[in-house]
């Protein structure tokens, strides 16, 4: 059994000093002691006020109450905590009275799980303490993995802040197209996909004295192999340290898989959450979130709400809503200030969350679920829940792929209501019911390996050298058939030979830190002679959902810009189209701006592109442009995407090797156009399963590109012509279908 090294939580309790109920507090008990949440409940005569105010207002049901595990006032007020310079903040973390028990424990164990609430200050501040306890002595360095971007970014903003530092100086960050760290770098901050990449380099992580994988409750595919590999580092690197860190209840499991390590628990600091759930399901769950939050706004006390939403779209729409609503009220409403937070977000935007509210004001967050765990904000109080959260998904029958909006899991929903009590009671707003809660939610998410497509993961351990995949140390092992069919995806893009070792085209592949069809189709422009073009492809892709910018008073115009960019061949060769224009104009924000076009987005597909072109070139390949042949151009992206074909019969599109039904986007240049044959960039599911970034191609390609994998006679309608007239009927069309 592991031993538990620390500590019970009554220890934490008997410590908090108490302080004075409030106003504040004395209302909200008035207000709950029935039960039920009701609009306006203050005074009646706001309550009228506001029901001119908000429409459609809507009705919660409190029915539980998370209790927390200390329900004191916080021992600092907000306005106070602002006041205290970084030093004292870092003190007033939980974490903070058991810095020296920790560093023993570490000094005592090689191996560690360490589990503590979210915000108790472990990601921040850990590295800090083994920094200050002589860890980086031996010119080794500490690194910390994060499963998110964001997450590796702030955070590593904040450490540097709180050490006085450069950012990129002796606390810096590493992700996918991004590092910045330098020699001096002794705190490393990165995410999971990034260390399994320096596995490549550096499989004994010889410069490190410490590793830290972070946030490890979140089970990313890439946290999950980690497990496996740094498992087996530290057998042949006793002097490595190897930290575990979890938010939750999971700590048990990994300590069972790390050879009984002992667990450090530090307790949190969590109080009360109420929680409200709505009486009805919402049919429109980003409108009910913007009702919501004007709800709270006009009738709660101060205090920051955080919104969880499922992505960059979704925010946007919120964030216009409820600026237009806002808007119209004026000054009737104290201000609110609204921040989104996603992954694509710009590092100054990112900075902006953290700012503490000024007086008077309240902050709302949009976020995705990296606010989940990854990022903790100071004084949220009230939380919004719709109760969804994007996923990528992947069937292993069929082989596809997609993007798909979920229920979470009873443990996230609880995460999130988490989030209300951390620096005093808060409130969690469910926009779903209480029998949703109790009958439609699973109680866990599956880990990430049970449901992804494993390709990109097989190809990196391929490349390590580990060939016995079935017998990898993991602590939860992908379904068989999952893994299998990635062997097999490998061997048809010619990655691996028949007895499943890595050829000389999957020892390239690897070094990309891309997914093996786009690794692929990089390295097939070789032989397209179009490799500058696919690079500008490859970069555009990566960035894809970002590009166009559209403004809601401006949608038709927004809408026409993009049109503009259509060219004879389909989507990918538009984004070619767009970064080529861009590209002639010495890369000018004034054409982004004239041409509804993120410049941000573009800036960064110039750097991906950058990288790309390096890489491509360490590889030895040619770069060669030939922007005419756009025959050339498709046949290289399908020598990459061959997977993703749908053939039109009879009016629908199918997949051709499952027959799966797929539609084209409507934004597609295609949409209207309906080719016999496309390629496809994504599948994603929303009302149906769409296809994004199409391509029209020609199916004896696909014998050209493929032989393994496409046979003639599963391409034999192939005439390739586009329908008669007659017979042929637009997407609109189809849909009375
Ligand atoms: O990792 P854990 O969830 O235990 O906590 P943390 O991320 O280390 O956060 C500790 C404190 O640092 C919280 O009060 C955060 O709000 C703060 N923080 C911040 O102000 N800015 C960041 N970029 C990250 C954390
Ligand atoms: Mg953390």
């Amino acid at each position: 059994m592991p031993q538990d090294i620390k500590v019970d939580q009554m220890q934490y309790e008997m410590e908090v000093e108490k302080t004075s109920t409030t106003e504040q507090q004395k209302w909200e008990e008035e207000q709950m002691s029935s039960g039920v949440y009701k609009f306006g409940a203050k005074k009646q005569q706001e309550k009228e006020q506001y029901e001119l105010l908000i429409d459609n207002q809507i009705e919660f049901i409190q029915t539980a109450n998370i209790p927390g595990t200390d329900d004191e006032k916080p021992e600092i007020t907000e306005k106070q905590r602002k006041k205290l310079n970084i030093e004292e903040t870092k003190k007033s973390l939980p974490i903070y009275k058991f810095k020296k028990d920790l560093i023993q424990a570490i000094k005592d164990h090689q191996i560690l799980i360490i589990e503590g609430e979210t915000g108790s200050g472990k990601t921040t501040q850990i590295p800090q303490y083994l920094y200050e306890a002589g860890f980086t002595d031996n010119d080794k360095r500490i690194g910390c993995t994060q499963p998110r971007r964001v997450a590796a970014m702030s955070v590593a903003a904040r450490v540097a802040e709180e050490m006085s530092v450069k950012l990129g100086n002796e606390v810096g960050y590493s992700i996918r197209f991004e590092d910045c760290t330098s020699e001096r770098t002794i705190i490393k901050y990165m995410t999971d996909g990034t260390l399994h990449r320096e596995f490549l380099s550096e499989p004994d992580l010889q410069s490190y004295s410490v590793m830290i994988v972070d946030e490890a409750h979140e089970r990313t595919l890439h946290t999950d192999i980690l497990f496996g590999l740094v498992k087996d580092v530290i057998r042949f690197r006793p002097d490595l340290k190897l930290l575990i860190s979890s938010a939750t209840l999971d700590a048990q499991k990994f300590s069972e898989f790390f050879d009984d390590a002992p667990i450090f628990r530090i307790p949190g600091r969590r109080f009360p959450v109420d929680i409200y759930y709505t009486k009805a399901p919402e049919a429109d769950y980003i409108d009910a979130c913007v009702v919501s939050i004007l709800q709270i706004h006009v009738t709660q006390p101060l205090g920051d709400i955080l919104v969880f939403l499922t992505g960059q779209e979704e925010i946007e729409t919120c964030n216009e809503l409820l600026q237009e609503r806002v808007r119209r009220l004026g000054s009737q409403i104290k201000e609110l200030i609204i921040l989104p937070v996603y992954s694509n977000l710009p590092t100054d935007m990112q900075a902006k969350i953290f700012e503490p509210t000024p007086p008077n004001a309240r902050k709302v967050v949009l976020a995705t679920n990296i606010a989940e765990t990854s990022l903790t904000i100071d004084n949220i109080i009230y939380v919004i829940d719709p109760g969804f959260c994007k996923q990528n998904n992947f069937n292993s029958r069929t082989g596809m792929e997609s993007l798909v909006v979920v229920p979470i899991s009873k443990a996230s929903a609880n995460q999130r209501a988490g989030r209300a009590g951390r620096v005093a009671a808060g409130k969690c707003f469910r926009l779903y019911t209480a029998w949703a809660y109790k009958s439609e939610l699973d109680d866990n998410t599956v880990p990430e390996i049970q449901r992804i497509n494993l390709g990109n993961a097989v190809l990196m351990l391929k490349a390590l050298g580990i060939n016995d995949l079935i017998h990898f140390d993991f602590l939860d092992p992908p379904p068989h058939e999952t893994l299998v069919l990635a062997l097999e995806q490998l061997y048809a893009l010619g990655a691996l030979n028949h007895k499943g070792e890595l050829t000389k085209l999957g020892r390239r592949m690897a070094e990309f830190p891309l997914d093996p069809l786009m690794a692929k189709m990089l390295l097939a422009s070789e032989k397209y002679k179009c490799s500058e073009e696919i690079a500008s492809i490859a970069a555009m892709l990566s960035v894809n959902s970002a590009i166009f910018y559209r403004p809601k008073d401006k949608l038709v115009l927004a809408d026409t810009a993009r049109k503009n960019f259509f060219v004879h061949g389909g989507d990918h060769l538009a984004l070619l189209n767009i970064y080529n224009q861009w590209a002639n104009t010495d890369f000018s924000t004034n054409w982004c701006y004239e041409n509804y076009i993120q410049h941000r987005s573009m800036r960064r597909a110039r750097d991906v592109r950058d990288q790309l072109v390096g890489l491509m070139q360490r590889v030895e390949m040619e770069i060669v442009s030939n922007p005419t042949e756009t025959v050339n151009i498709r046949k290289a992206i399908t020598a990459g995407y061959f997977y993703h074909i749908a053939r039109l019969s009879k009016g629908h599109y199918r997949t051709v090797k499952h027959n799966q039904t797929v539609m084209i986007h409507p934004n597609s240049s295609l949409f209207e156009e309906l080719p016999r044959w496309v390629l496809y960039h994504e599948l994603v599911f929303t009302t149906k399963e769409f296809m994004r970034q199409v391509t029209e191609i020609e199916s004896k390609w696909l014998l050209e590109v493929a032989p393994h994998y496409y046979q003639d006679r599963e391409l034999e309608d192939s005439t390739n012509k586009k329908l008669p007239k007659t017979l042929g009927k637009t997407n609109s069309e189809l849909k009375n279908y």
